[in-house]
């Protein structure tokens, strides 16, 4: 009886492990302690255990998708908000995973009144220095020990060819070292978090010179930057395997280490790269019924090239995190962007929480990349 009992529960168990894609292996087991790999989350994606199952399974670090930035933490003057970026904190802390902080000052999603008076002028730079302090010592104070590191500025760079830095509200406020300044606060609030510049398409020549660029004027004034953050909002075409990784690799010349910290692959017809969420588009929805095959296999051999790619910077370790903006394709913020209300695919996990080729490939590339 005995054995029989234990032979069934053996054959049960060989059955369901045979079932999932490379017997049950994760991307979490493969990266071991050398690669964090991640992915962006709402606070309420957690309600949803099979979202949150497979989130700790799958990944060892996560970053709160919106709940830590501005309009989310600072609802009015003086006052700030942590309760739903704690709720991601604790689901990360019972799960040993790391927690990356996005963003403490972005043009986006940050209230007018940190850097501007209520009539729409900048306010005074002193005025808006001490806003910047309190904010970024306020946050840093807060998460010391639960976040690993922050996202410190986020997008400053201009996409406009002959314009080196993006016009925003704490620039105008501040001056041109605005930069600099939360840098330096950051560093002062606390000395052990990780800082990081974040930005999207700094891969492609026409905004990667800004980065390096920036990234030095950054060494020069002294102030501690850990990585550049390479956002990696990608499509199936572009940008090509060489571009991101000369890019990586006149990066890691500064000596300052990459991450890949939102990468997902776009599979629906658009206009512009990268994530201008201000440029919205009208496009076509063609895959509202599912990914066709064809269009799924391109899609793995697209992240299957850009893991294999990532692989020697991995091994080298300039490339110390890849970070998915999102888990499943139902969550993803490209349903609604550039073009609002369509269907995307540009995840590992399809809606069903199924993993996609492009999980299986992703997770090949990675486990020959951590084998080598
Ligand atoms: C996006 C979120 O995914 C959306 O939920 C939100 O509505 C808008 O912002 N670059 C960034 C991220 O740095 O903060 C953006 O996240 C995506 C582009």
């Amino acid at each position: 009886m005995h054995h029989i009992a234990i032979l069934t529960s053996i054959a049960v168990l060989a059955g369901a492990l045979g079932s999932q894609s490379l017997k049950g292996q994760t991307l979490r087991d493969v990266a071991g302690d050398r690669l964090r790999i991640g992915a962006a989350l709402m606070a309420r994606d957690l309600d949803n255990p099979r979202y949150a199952d497979l989130l700790a399974t799958q990944l060892n670090c996560v970053t709160p998708e919106n709940e830590l930035k501005g309009d989310a933490t600072q609802p009015a003057p003086g006052r700030f908000s942590f309760e739903r970026a704690d709720k991601i904190v604790d689901f990360a802390q019972r799960h040993q995973m790391k927690v990356i902080g996005h963003t403490l000052l972005w043009h986006q999603q940050s209230p007018r009144w940190l850097f501007e008076t209520p009539d729409g002028k900048p306010l005074p730079r002193e005025i808006a220095l001490a806003n910047l302090r309190e904010r970024i010592t306020t946050m840093l104070t807060h998460y010391r020990g639960k976040i690993a590191g922050w996202d410190v500025v986020n997008e400053a760079l201009s996409d406009s060819p002959n314009e080196y830095l993006r016009d925003t509200p704490a620039r105008r406020a501040i001056g041109d070292d605005y930069i600099i300044q939360a840098f330096r606060i950051a560093q002062e609030a606390d000395p052990d978090v990780e800082l990081y510049y974040n930005d999207y398409n700094i891969e492609l020549p026409y905004k990667h010179a800004k980065a390096m660029r920036l990234l030095r004027e950054l060494k020069d004034a002294g102030v501690r930057v850990d990585a550049v953050g390479v956002q990696g909002h990608w499509q199936l075409g572009s940008p090509s395997v060489k571009e991101i990784d000369d890019s990586i690799k006149a990066f890691a010349s500064l000596d300052i280490r990459v991450m890949i910290t939102e990468l997902d692959v776009d599979v629906l017809p658009r206009q512009r790269s990268g994530a201008d969420l201000s440029a919205t588009e009208e496009g076509a929805n063609p895959y509202v019924n599912g990914l066709p095959a064809d269009v799924a296999e391109k899609q793995a051999e697209r992240y299957r090239a850009i893991f294999d790619m990532l692989g020697k910077h991995i091994r080298e370790g300039t490339i110390t995190r890849v970070t998915f903006w999102g888990l499943t394709d139902g969550q993803s913020w490209l349903n609604g962007f550039p073009v609002r209300g369509r269907t995307n695919h540009p995840l590992l996990w399809d809606r069903d929480y199924q993993p996609k080729p492009a999980f299986d490939a992703a997770l090949e590339s990675l486990r020959s990349t951590m084998t080598k």
